[in-house]
């Protein structure tokens, strides 16, 4: 695949050991390396199997000081940030704050999850998306226009709707054929692959820096490998592992809301995804899918099934 421009620049990624970083940084150094002759890989670890895999690849891997990152981002156009949350709003602040400072073009927030500008938990926001919030708020502040600044929202992780292990947390049991939803199982949410994530990034990136594309680049852009529903899910797993239809088990959403509402911000992560699915705030039908990967010309975004293919 190749994103068949003839922008050349120098893309930085934070955390590209990690969860998400790992796949953005292989589809950078893989399929969009003619637009990206230069990958930096920050890690804490460059002595780290997965950091010298990068190397292997022909990233810099070049080892995570915040002190000394904005030297460290000398010369990147590009910067994709997929630090986890787990890191104190100071640091995420401070590594925004020198992100804009090192004169980069285009910076990727840490985002690539729920979009919180629909999500409405008024009164009750968990801190996962209040500060995200306040940091995308800041760093826009300090950009000032001279680094184009985009949230990306893919919602939940594909991998994670059908793993063994966050499946059953969020409602997907797959082992056992039971299928739990709060609100109707037929309530439409997005889910994204990671490499899809991924793809979605560098072609932004590519629009982003060439002149004549990179109006059509909003500061919040939504997209949706798939549109699908507990019920979706529940057929295609019949259909693809052979098996009878599984249960489909209904909970209160007006409950797990009012519990949530009652934590006033201290309920669990999952259970707000939860929630956020079964109101709808994770529907991202509308989404600029046809603007990244125009009739899937780019590259197939993976469906649930196909990820259920990959486990089966
Ligand atoms: N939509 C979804 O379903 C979903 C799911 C998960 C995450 N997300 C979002 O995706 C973004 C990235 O999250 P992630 O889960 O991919 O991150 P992650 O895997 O937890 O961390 C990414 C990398 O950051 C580095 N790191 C970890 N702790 C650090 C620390 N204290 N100081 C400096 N570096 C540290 C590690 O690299 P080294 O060890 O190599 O330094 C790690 O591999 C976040 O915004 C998160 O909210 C979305």
């Amino acid at each position: 695949m190749s994103s068949s421009t003839s922008t050349k620049a120098t893309v930085a990624v934070l955390g590209g050991t990690g969860t998400l970083g790992e796949d953005i940084a292989t589809v950078l150094l893989t399929e969009f390396r003619e637009s990206f002759p230069t990958v930096r890989v920050f890690t804490r670890d460059p002595s780290s199997s997965k950091a010298q895999a990068f190397a292997k690849k022909g990233a810099d891997v070049v080892a995570l000081d915040i002190e000394s990152l904005e030297n460290a981002l000398a010369g990147i156009d590009v910067v994709v940030n997929v630090l986890p949350t787990s890191l104190s709003e100071e640091v995420r602040g401070k590594v925004n704050e020198t992100v804009i400072k090192s004169g980069a073009k285009v910076y990727f927030l840490s985002e690539f999850g729920l979009d919180h500008r629909i999500a409405d938990f008024t009164g009750y926001e968990h801190p996962e998306w209040a500060g995200k919030k306040r940091l995308a708020a800041e760093t826009r502040a300090l950009a000032q226009g001279k680094t184009k600044v985009i949230a990306v929202y893919s919602s939940v992780f594909l991998e994670f709707v059908v793993s063994s292990f966050l499946g059953p947390l969020l409602g997907f049991d797959l082992a056992k054929n039971v299928f739990t939803t709060y609100g109707p199982a037929t309530q439409k949410f997005a889910t994204t692959g990671k490499s899809d994530i991924g793809r979605a990034v560098a072609r932004l990136a590519v629009l982003a820096l060439d002149p004549s594309t990179s109006a059509s680049v909003s500061d919040e852009v939504r997209i949706a490998g798939a549109i699908t529903s507990y019920e979706d899910v529940r057929d295609i797993t019949a259909r693809v592992r052979g098996v009878p239809k599984g249960e489909i088990k209904v909970e209160d959403l007006a409950a797990l809301e009012q519990s949530l509402r009652e934590q006033k911000g201290k309920g669990g992560l999952l259970e707000y995804i939860r929630l956020a699915i079964g109101k709808g705030w994770a529907d991202l039908s509308e989404n600029a899918d046809e603007l990244v990967n125009p009739g899937q010309t780019l590259w197939k975004w993976k469906t649930v099934e196909d990820e259920i293919r990959i486990g089966a």
